[in-house]
């Protein structure tokens, strides 16, 4: 059974592993505290004492949320766990005040973030470094 927990402080270096095995590149934990204290919520999925799932939601102090970093580990993909990762930080950002959830994803990621309830928009992208 997956257990979701909102805005509960992970285990940094739990959180590191997860995107080192989610993602391209290692990822030590270390710059995620500074991240979630800037955040409006994030949630986490765990399987026993195992974190395997994160999400995070920035934000602008007012109407606007954005959905960052959506994360499963590969041995719970398609069981609905991202899915609903971002319900509960969807349900949290609105209790959080915020109006509008953004988010933005590579092609391949469309169904995934259609069947979470975006609907697409046209947005821009601009790289600064
Ligand atoms: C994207 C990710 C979070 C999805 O997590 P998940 O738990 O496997 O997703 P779910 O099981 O909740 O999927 C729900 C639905 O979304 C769609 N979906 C999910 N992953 C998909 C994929 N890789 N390709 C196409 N559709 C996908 C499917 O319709 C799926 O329903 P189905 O399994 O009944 O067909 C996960 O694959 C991941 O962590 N990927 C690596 C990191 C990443 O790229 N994150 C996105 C950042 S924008």
């Amino acid at each position: 059974m997956i257990e979701y927990r909102v805005r509960t402080v992970p285990d940094f270096t739990a959180l590191g592993q997860l995107r080192t095995a989610a993602w391209n590149g290692p990822d030590d934990g270390q710059s995620w505290p500074a991240v979630l204290a800037r955040s409006l919520t994030w949630v986490t999925a765990h399987e026993g004492e195992r974190l395997v799932g994160f999400v995070n939601v920035a934000w602008d102090g007012g109407a606007h949320a954005f959905l960052l970093d959506t994360t499963v580990h590969p041995d719970v993909r398609r069981r609905g766990v991202g899915l609903r990762l971002v319900r509960a930080a969807a349900g949290s950002a609105r209790q959080g005040g915020a109006y509008w959830l953004h988010v933005d994803f590579e092609p391949h990621l469309r169904d995934f973030y259609v069947a979470c309830g975006f609907r697409s928009t046209d947005a821009g992208l601009l790289r600064l470094a």
